[in-house]
């Protein structure tokens, strides 16, 4: 007995020396969960974090140009014509940012070439840490994708499309498609990052207006954040995704239907671009826009084919569930391209508000990144914060939980459900959000758990 007691405490001893082998700097600061094998010769991912340590000098509107317009650009306005219709200036709004974004990107979007950090001969693009951690879901090394919302072969259609898929009864299991992603930060952006997080892998905190927070928040105007969202579906399953640009990802293996543990480097498609900017004009401080890979838009480049979805910059808090529906007016801090009708239409998210082609249609973009938040310990998800990947009747009945889904929230509120009163916001950053988790993850378990099975 006393013997294998021994062995288990050496066992033990020797895990947990193993643990300890893996600092948080080394994990924060890692670019993927595994390496490139011997004699890989694609591109290979570098987390850029080098970040500012300066504040930024303000945008200038000469490159911001999203920034120069109107005062009440985002001024809402009860009255029945207060639902903003998709013309040139939201047109400008979007393609301004996404002219900023791809900057000396390659025009053709090539895997070899992979996204550019460096715009101009100084760093354009940074990378949030700790998304390395996580075996099962964190970045590959080819490009530094991370593992996000499994989307199934309706989303890319909407109701419409469906048809042959409902006819195919209830029990016919829909095609199922992994969408991997990555993000990038603007500097801007990324000098909060740098007070968010210290060399060590550690999160700084401090207070904001009595609030306890990440150093660096909030994220000042000129912040831009700009996602790429590629999908395992391919052009043959969605005929809009044709010349879609394809890169490599280390994914995981599929089969019948079912993603497994084990990666290979196997090619993804690009499906969606998601950006989000900081506009003091604003009522959430954010604006949020989204762009469908469309194969119908007849351009040169791909970049071409990406057409702009809508903008949001609130959660329409005047609108079903946030309200009853005897009270409910239309949808009006959300603006949406409709004129596109066969690409997008179907892929708005909850009554009228946007969301994209890969999200979840019961949410929008703001609702769910506005309810970033987590306890101080970084537990995240109910009990300790709002569940914002869905919930009981989301977006379906007046409901405490909808009304607090579909706020308005600004830097530095709470939730608005009083369940959560020590949360800390991440001013939107759902990257941010993951980190912070992360960490916490790893401060509580350490090294991080193999992943398991198929999933
Ligand atoms: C149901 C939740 C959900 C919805 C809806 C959603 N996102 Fe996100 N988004 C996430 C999560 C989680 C991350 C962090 C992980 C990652 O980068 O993939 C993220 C990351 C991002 C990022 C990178 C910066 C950051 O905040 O972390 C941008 C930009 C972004 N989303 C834009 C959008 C836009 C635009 C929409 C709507 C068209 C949208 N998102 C809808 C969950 C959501």
């Amino acid at each position: 007995m006393i013997k294998l007691t021994a062995v288990v405490s050496s066992l033990a001893l020797c895990f947990s020396f193993n643990l300890l082998a893996a600092t948080p700097a080394e994990l924060a600061w890692r670019n993927a969960v595994s390496p490139p094998p011997p004699g890989w010769q694609g591109p290979v991912f570098q987390l850029s974090h080098n970040y500012p340590t300066e504040m930024p000098p303000p945008c200038d509107k000469s490159v911001c140009k999203w920034l120069d317009g109107p005062a009440n650009l985002f001024k809402t306005d009860f009255s029945e014509q207060g639902v903003p219709e998709w013309d040139q200036q939201w047109q400008d709004y979007i393609m301004h940012i996404l002219n900023y974004v791809r900057e000396q990107q390659d025009p053709y979007l090539r895997n070899e070439q992979g996204w550019k950090v460096q715009v101009n001969g100084s760093t354009r693009w940074f990378h949030v840490p700790w998304m390395a951690y996580d075996p099962t879901t964190g970045r590959e090394f080819i490009h530094g994708f991370t593992n996000e919302r499994t989307a199934v072969l309706s989303d890319f259609f909407g109701k419409r499309g469906l048809h042959g898929l409902a006819a195919a009864g209830k029990d016919a299991a829909e095609p199922r498609f992994e969408t991997w992603a990555f993000g990038v930060y603007n500097p801007h952006g990324a000098y909060v990052l740098g007070q968010a997080w210290g060399k060590d892998g550690k999160p700084v905190l401090t207070s904001y207006a009595g609030n306890l927070t990440q150093a660096g928040l909030p994220f000042p105007e000129g912040t831009v954040v700009a996602k790429l969202l590629f999908s395992t579906v391919t052009p043959e399953q969605v005929a809009y995704l044709a010349g879609s640009p394809a890169w490599m990802a280390n994914r995981h293996i599929e089969q019948n239907n079912q993603f497994f543990c084990q990666r290979k480097p196997q090619p993804v498609h690009l499906v969606q671009l998601d950006v989000a900017v900081v506009d003091s004009r604003s009522p959430t401080n954010w604006v949020y826009g989204t762009f469908a890979y469309n194969a119908g838009m007849k351009g040169e480049t791909p970049w071409d084919n990406l057409s702009p979805v809508g903008l949001q910059w609130g959660m329409d808090p005047w609108t079903f569930p946030a309200v009853p529906k005897a009270e409910s007016i239309p949808a009006r801090q959300s603006v949406l391209n409709q004129s596109d009708i066969n690409v997008q239409a179907e892929h708005f998210g909850c009554h009228q508000r946007l969301a994209g082609p890969v999200d979840n249609k019961l949410s929008s973009c703001l609702s769910c990144h506005g309810n970033a938040f987590a306890s101080p310990d970084g537990r995240q998800l109910e009990p300790f914060s709002p569940n914002i990947f869905g919930f009981e009747g989301q977006c379906e009945q007046y409901s405490a939980e909808n009304v607090a889904y579909f706020q308005n929230l600004k830097y530095p509120m709470g939730p608005v459900s009083g369940s959560f009163p020590n949360t800390i916001s991440f001013d939107t950053s759902l990257q941010m959000w993951v980190a912070f988790g992360q960490y916490w993850q790893y401060a509580r378990d350490g090294a991080p758990q193999p992943c398991q099975g198929g999933h």
